[in-house]
């Protein structure tokens, strides 16, 4: 599907009539799942309240089922075709995929993977089978605690760590908590993704927006906003890869104090970092008022969903209450295989190995960056999966690249606003470097004729 701002209706007016058109045709059949909004936006190069509103429209018409927490389905037909209505040319399948988030899963260890929950499960204790302490299993904690320190300097002991089904379950999690302590509004940088509105919304808080720039987050901004909380990234902000000055750390650690705030620590990607020392987590400065997340999903792969939380004293009684009230911990046997697997030294080895092959991916995308548009200047290399290119129209050239099978990302699906300065996110874990230079070739024709 695509869509044009030349076209006399609106974006929203195309995508509605392009899948109303696709249902009434019956290429698209009761039942089927449709793209997440995120996804959508990301793939037509619009803004996210564009697709949310052109979802809402269908489904109030009956054409879509919308469930929370569910991708739409189309709705149980029979429905009609649409008078008049000609066949709408599909974007082509991706050829290369430029779009972030992602680690590159086909090189999961599997054989690792395997021996440690084949272990795990004829190793595990009658116990552990059992309910057990809804923050996790205790060796498993153990050696979270002792990872965490070593890695991210984070200040940890075992009682404090809580495993999670990855960090947006985490962070749902200590938003309901906070709400259930009277805390009313959540600060969310600008730019970052928008599930984490969605999330602290739905706990019944407000989420606010504060802007970013070279530095990290503005936190004299973040003071004008009477936030009880702040979601950061500050080991390589989300999506724009700026790392939080040590000055800035330092004055939102004064603010947290000061405030009796919290300050959510997501630490999506912090294990990759390729040109100098990790960056160390936030968290060491002030283990009473920052809540450190990290999760398996960039390490190994998200179909895990696993993620782990250091939390400060104060909340440890509260969030535990919240998780037995929720789902009463996260998948045992998993939780074992992962202790394993860390006490083998298996993450540590497969760290090695993704840093080595992540590198040589990246230096690929910079130099044919480099080589094909040389006069734009790419951010946020040091760290992560992906970077960050300033474009004029961003918007355009995203839809552009998608109509020749280019996938990719805008700060646009990032921005509060949609508006701001442009760039295209452009991640490099899932390609190799060969595939890397033709994508890129291909893209810069798509930038020139853009
Ligand atoms: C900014 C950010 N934080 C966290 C995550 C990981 O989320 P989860 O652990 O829920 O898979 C991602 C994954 O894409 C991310 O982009």
């Amino acid at each position: 599907m695509s869509v044009s701002r030349d076209h006399p209706e609106t974006l929203r007016a195309q995508i509605e009539s392009r899948l109303r058109g696709a249902i009434r045709d019956g290429s698209l059949r009761p039942g089927t799942a449709l793209p997440s909004t995120r996804d959508l936006s990301g793939q037509l190069g619009v803004s996210r309240k564009i697709t949310v509103d052109a979802y809402a429209q269908l489904a109030a018409e009956g054409y879509l089922a919308i469930r929370q927490g569910a991708r739409p389905r189309v709705a149980d037909g029979p429905f009609g075709p649409e008078p008049g209505a000609r066949p709408v040319p599909a974007d082509p399948p991706l050829r290369y995929d430029f779009r972030p988030s992602r680690p590159d899963v086909s090189s999961f260890p599997r054989e690792a993977w395997a021996r440690c929950m084949r272990e795990a499960v004829m190793e595990i204790s009658a116990a552990d089978l059992n309910y057990g302490d809804a923050f996790g299993v205790d060796g498993f904690r153990e050696s979270l605690a002792d990872y965490l320190g070593r890695v991210r300097g984070v200040v940890a002991s075992p009682d404090r760590v809580v495993v999670t089904n990855g960090y947006l379950h985490g962070m749902g999690l200590i938003c309901r908590t906070l709400a259930a302590r009277g805390a009313r509004r959540i600060a969310l940088e600008d730019p970052s993704s928008w599930e984490e509105d969605e999330i602290v919304a739905r706990a019944g808080l407000e989420p606010v927006r504060v802007p970013v720039d070279d530095l990290g987050l503005r936190v004299d901004a973040l003071a004008a906003t009477d936030a009880d909380a702040v979601v950061v990234t500050p080991a390589h902000q989300h999506p724009t890869g700026v790392v939080l000055a040590p000055a800035r750390r330092a004055e939102l650690v004064a603010w947290l104090r000061e405030r009796h705030a919290y300050a959510i620590e997501d630490d999506y990607d912090a294990e990759y970092r390729y040109d100098r020392a990790p960056v160390g987590a936030l968290q060491g400065l002030d283990p009473d008022h920052v809540i450190y997340c990290g999760t398996a999903s960039k390490v190994l792969a998200p179909a895990l969903r696993l993620g782990w939380m250091v939390v400060p004293p104060a909340l440890a009684g509260p969030l535990r209450h919240e998780r037995m009230l929720t789902d009463q911990g996260s998948a045992r046997i998993e939780q074992l295989a992962f202790a394993r697997f860390l006490a083998r030294g298996d993450l540590d080895r497969h760290l090695r190995r993704m840093r080595l092959r992540y590198r040589a991916r990246r230096d690929a995308l910079v130099a044919a960056l480099a080589h094909h548009l040389p006069s734009l200047r790419v951010t946020g290399i040091a760290a992560g999966l992906h970077v960050t290119v300033p474009v004029d129209d961003q918007v355009a050239v995203a839809r552009a690249a998608r109509r020749v099978g280019i996938g990719l990302s805008t700060l646009a699906d990032y921005q509060a606003s949609g508006s701001g300065t442009g760039a295209l996110i452009l991640g490099y874990s899932s390609m190799s470097e060969a595939r890397i230079r033709a994508g890129v070739a291909e893209l810069a024709a798509v930038i020139a004729r853009a």
